[in-house]
């Protein structure tokens, strides 16, 4: 007989952005001729950067030569790519991390999502909410979760409620916790914390001997001074934090798949008897083991972000999406509705006009304006009242959308 993962049978429904390509699916279906604009799920519509493409044909001619050729490569990642890292993201702004504390992989949805390997069942974990739900998920796959409760809320995990009373700085949780979910710039507030309020969360863990799970995947998107790109910037972090890091929002890899997770190897856990163990070596083992490495013309692609070309070219694309943000914050203020995130993110959080709720204004959009947004009670509790709306569309649809927003009422 074969048994199952019974995990799995708590999960409810399907995953929030499959139950919503859904929705607008049967919609489509029931109105051909409605002309909608996705503003759901965070993906990209500018195509990848041309120094990419370039890097791209070139890597595909080497593998069409016997010379150059390659098969396997490290798991981790290649050293030019590894180290274009290190150079751009972490030397230049004067942090210390090595080239053997990068993996390099195929997105951070996937490495927040596998960690829990390395991790112990019995970790008390907590989520800032609403959160991208890909953290609490896989937490429940893994048994980590405890049941579902009728507030929607899984018994084993630690709400920390992030809305705007209290400016979406969620306090610090009131009992211990040994893994902490922090996402900065905010999936799917779009909100920050300055390095002063990352600072408290990086002390906590000090003091507590937890883990901070970092996730910058939209790190690129900051354009205010005082907020911190990687963690490792709040000293004492490299010793209680993991990085995870993406091309996929920076530079347009959505479908190209290339990401990078930091592990220093200052971070240890412990076993049940308290000896030290090297999480760098935990996940160094256990991505060589499940991991085959990102092809070698996608790391070739990735690289080439770095190059002088490349950066212009990432942005360039990043400034036209932060306009987009603009366009959609400004848009919806001006209609008189509470506007949050958008400055150092793709993410514009929007309190739901009429106190409908998060599903009500989703199906108005939908239906009335014929846009897609992400109902915020889908990333949890303390998301409902809320929508998320995302800047990675079109400028024309932006625009488009943004007129059609005047008509709520
Ligand atoms: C989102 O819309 O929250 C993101 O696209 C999800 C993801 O990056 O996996």
């Amino acid at each position: 007989m074969i048994l199952i993962n019974e995990n799995y049978t708590k999960l409810p429904g399907s995953y929030l952005f499959s139950d919503i390509a859904r929705k607008v699916s049967e919609f489509k279906a029931a109105n051909p001729t409605a002309n909608i604009i996705r503003l759901g799920i965070g993906d990209v519509t500018k195509p990848l950067p041309q120094a990419s493409i370039d890097a791209m044909h070139k890597a595909v001619d080497e593998m069409a030569n016997a010379e150059t050729f390659r098969g396997y490569g490290p798991e981790q990642g290649y050293d030019f790519l590894v180290n274009a890292i290190v150079e751009n993201d972490y030397k230049a702004r004067g942090l210390d991390i090595s080239a053997d504390e990068v993996f390099v992989s195929d997105g951070s949805k996937s490495d927040t999502g596998n960690i829990g390997d390395i991790l112990g069942l019995d970790n008390i974990v907590a989520i800032t909410d609403p959160v991208y739900p890909v953290y609490v998920d896989t937490n429940v796959m893994a048994g980590h979760a405890g049941e579902l409760g009728s507030d929607n809320m899984w018994s084993k995990i630690i709400y920390l409620p992030s809305t705007s009373e209290n400016d979406f700085v969620p306090e610090l949780p009131k009992n211990k916790v040994d893994i902490i979910y922090l996402c900065y710039p905010n999936n799917p507030t779009g909100t920050t914390l300055t390095k002063d309020q990352l600072k408290v969360w990086v002390d906590y863990a000090i003091n507590n001997k937890s883990l901070i799970l970092f996730d910058s995947a939209y790190e690129a998107f900051i354009t205010e001074e005082d907020v911190p790109h990687s963690i490792y910037e709040i000293d004492g972090a490299e010793s209680v934090a993991i990085e995870f890091r993406s091309f996929s929002k920076t530079a347009g890899f959505t479908g190209t798949r290339c990401a990078y997770t930091v592990v220093p190897k200052k971070l240890v856990g412990y076993t049940k008897q308290g000896e030290a163990v090297s999480l760098n070596k935990l996940w160094n083992r256990r991505h060589t083991t499940k991991f085959n490495g990102v092809p070698y013309i996608i790391q070739r692609a990735a690289e080439a972000c770095y190059s002088p070309e490349g950066k212009q070219q990432v942005r360039d694309t990043i400034n036209y999406y932060l306009n987009n943000a603009k366009i959609i914050r400004e848009g919806l203020a001006v209609q008189g509705l509470k506007v949050y995130g958008g400055v150092n993110s793709p993410y514009i959080w929007v309190k739901t006009p009429n106190n409908m709720t998060s599903w009500q204004f989703f199906d108005y959009l939908l239906h009335e304006l014929n846009i897609v947004g992400t109902p915020g009670v889908g990333f949890g509790p303390n998301g409902e009242g809320y929508l998320r709306l995302t800047a990675f569309g079109t400028l024309e649809n932006t625009e488009e959308a943004v007129e059609r927003l005047k008509k709520i009422k």
